[in-house]
Order: C-alpha cells, then sequence, then structure tokens
C-alpha cells in the first residue's frame, strides 16, 4: 500500500505590489470598501512579459530546494492554471523544459480556483497507481492578465503568483501517519455563467475577461465547501476539533469565516493571506501553505485541511497529515 506524502513547498510572487489606493486612483472604489468586503489590501502583479509558467517555475524550483530534491528527482508535474502561458501547449511543459527535465510527463490542469485541489487529488491518485514516483503539483495564475481592469467589482479581487508542493509515493510503512488522507472533489456545470472568462478559442478565437456574479458565488460558496469538508470529515472519522490548520482558497474574507464557523473551526487555526495576496485562484492554496510553514505554524504531523471553490462550479477539499 503507498501513502503520498508531502515532502516540501515553495512560493512565487511578482515583485510589482499593487494597492487598494493606488486602484482607488484608477476605478471608483477604496480602500475601505474593498477591505470591508473582502478583507483584501494588497496584491501582486507580474511585470511584463513575465508569464504563468516563470512564476511557476520560480515556485517549483524553491519546493524542490525545501525538499532537498533535484529535478531528475521529479517524474510528473501537474499545473493548475486558468491562465496558462498559451492555449496550448501546457504551461507544464514549459516549467518541464526550465527545470532541465527530458523525462517524465507534465500537463496543466483546469479547475479555475479549485486547481489546485483537483492537482492534489489528480497526483496522488497517480503516485498511488505507480503511474510516478514523485510529482510537483504547481499553481500558478497571472490573473492580472485576464481582469478588465475598467470594471470595479472584479478588478478589485485578484492578484498574481504561484505556489508548489513536493509529493512522494511511500510505502505505508514508510510514511507511518503521514501523507494525504482523502480527498473529495466536486463540479455543478449549472452554474458555469456565474464565473467565466469571455471568449476562448472555441468560440471567439480571443482571450477575453474575467466576469463574475460576485453575488451568486457568494451565496453558493460557503454552503458548497462546508458540504464537501462534512464529506471529508464523515469519510476519515475527523472532526474540526482534530484539525490543526485550515487552508482555505483565498478569496474573500468573509467567505472563509463564515465556512470556517459553520464547521466549528477555531479562528487561529485558520491561514489567511488574502490581505496580502488577493485571489490568485488556483496558486492560493499552495502560497497560503507556504507562509504558514516559513512562519513555524505548519509543522510535521499536523493536520492540515485544504479547501477551494471556484468557476464551474467546481468544488473540493484534501485532508492531509504532514
Ligand atoms: N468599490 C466600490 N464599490 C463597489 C465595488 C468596488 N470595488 N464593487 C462593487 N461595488 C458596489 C456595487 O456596484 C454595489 O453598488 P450599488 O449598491 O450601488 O449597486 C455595492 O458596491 C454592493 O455590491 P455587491 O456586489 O452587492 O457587494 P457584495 O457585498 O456582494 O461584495 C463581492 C461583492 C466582494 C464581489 C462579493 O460578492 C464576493 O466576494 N463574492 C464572491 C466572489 C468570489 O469569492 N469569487 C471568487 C471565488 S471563485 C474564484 O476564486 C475564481
Amino acid at each position: 500500500e503507498l501513502r503520498t506524502v508531502v515532502l516540501g513547498g515553495g512560493s512565487f510572487l511578482p515583485q510589482r505590489v499593487l494597492t487598494n489606493a493606488e486602484l482607488a486612483q484608477t476605478v471608483d472604489t477604496s480602500d475601505e470598501w474593498i477591505v470591508q468586503r473582502t478583507g483584501i489590501q494588497q496584491r501582486y502583479i507580474a511585470a511584463p512579459g513575465q508569464m504563468t509558467s516563470d512564476l511557476g517555475l520560480g515556485a517549483a524550483k524553491l519546493a524542490l530546494e525545501d525538499a532537498g530534491l533535484e529535478p531528475s528527482d521529479i517524474d510528473l508535474i501537474v499545473v493548475a492554471t486558468s491562465t496558462p502561458d498559451n492555449t496550448f501547449p501546457a504551461s507544464a511543459v514549459a516549467i518541464q523544459h526550465g527545470l532541465g527535465m527530458r523525462h517524465g510527463a507534465a500537463f496543466d490542469m483546469q479547475a479555475v480556483c479549485s486547481g489546485f485541489v483537483y492537482g492534489m487529488t489528480t497526483a496522488d491518485a497517480m503516485l498511488k497507481a505507480g503511474q510516478a514516483k514523485r510529482a510537483l503539483v504547481i499553481g500558478a495564475e497571472t490573473f492580472s492578465r485576464i481582469l478588465d481592469w475598467t470594471d470595479r467589482t472584479t478588478c478589485v479581487l485578484f492578484g498574481d503568483g504561484a505556489g508548489a508542493v513536493v509529493l512522494e509515493a511511500q510505502p505505508a510503512s514508510q510514511a507511518g501517519e503521514r501523507g494525504i488522507l482523502t480527498s473529495k472533489l466536486r463540479s455543478d456545470g449549472r452554474h458555469k455563467a456565474k464565473l467565466y472568462v469571455d471568449g476562448g478559442p472555441s468560440s471567439t478565437g480571443t482571450v477575453g475577461h474575467l466576469r463574475m456574479e460576485g453575488k451568486e458565488v457568494f451565496k453558493h460558496a460557503v454552503g458548497m465547501i462546508t458540504d464537501v469538508i462534512v464529506a471529508v470529515f464523515d469519510a476519515t472519522g475527523y472532526t474540526a476539533d482534530d484539525i490543526d490548520w485550515f487552508v482555505p482558497h483565498q478569496a474573500n474574507k468573509r467567505i472563509i469565516d463564515s465556512s470556517a464557523h459553520k464547521l466549528g473551526i477555531a479562528p487561529e487555526k485558520v491561514v489567511l493571506t488574502v490581505n496580502q495576496h488577493g485571489n490568485t485562484s488556483a496558486a492560493s492554496i499552495p502560497l497560503a501553505l507556504d507562509v504558514a510553514r516559513k512562519d513555524g505554524r505548519i509543522k510535521r504531523g499536523d493536520l492540515v485541511l485544504l479547501e477551494a471553490m471556484g468557476g464551474g462550479f467546481t468544488w473540493g477539499a484534501v485532508l492531509v497529515r504532514w
């Protein structure tokens, strides 16, 4: 029996910080409105020419360093992104090339903000099936490129960045208690028009802008998130009290607070980075994981609950013994 153990992680942000105050100079908004409705204070914006694969490669290198591994040790790369460098090939192969790898397999995963949870789940299944030995799961986004910077209802919410983890298939005897314990994925395409990018290769042939019915997303978010986490608790026998760290997708502080409250997860266990990063879609969870590991919160043996919900809608949760 194989277990999927997390060996390390890393994250990479562009240098440029865009504050709420700066945004208020270009669209009709205010720091007060953005902070009160979302908890966001600032976000990072990729430099001209800096692409999703560049951010993902930065995170991947740091994750390998953290795990004490070389690119030659990796044989699977899964990149969760909705903002790939190109329609094709996958940004994952650009990262593979950037790492100097010619072996293994690399592909992208599209589940919008749930992409990292989908990517972890997919890599976990492949590792346990013996398809690969060690995987890089990367969430990388440049949402700044698909925002309508004249639309104050969306442009204030998102940012760019990347995070990565290294996973290894280990015999249960070696892994002990560690590893991915369970994961649950969900989607419901009835909601596909509530959060989307207009245009695309098969519709208009162009890349459009992100469109969102924010209130509709908000209305569904907490229920979907809590339902899928309850499914994770039911499958494992763990409860909210057993969780050491709750690392949710960072879209909106109010959604995160409501979800934690409804589940009975204590506020001090919630890792919150949306204030610093904004919503970085598939990158938000690995970015938050890296912050909480580097500042000493997440330690070996901790029980960590990951959760995301996003366009589609897609949603899901992963429970990991770190
Ligand atoms: N600055 C100032 N005013 C604004 C802004 C802004 N940036 N944006 C909207 N407003 C105005 C609206 O026009 C509206 O004005 P009106 O009452 O005169 O019509 C008023 O503020 C209230 O707008 P609402 O949309 O009702 O505000 P709400 O409290 O719902 O907050 C928000 C909006 C923050 C988008 C919220 O609905 C939300 O967070 N939704 C979830 C979005 C989300 O999490 N998306 C990501 C999940 S999936 C993924 O990550 C890809």
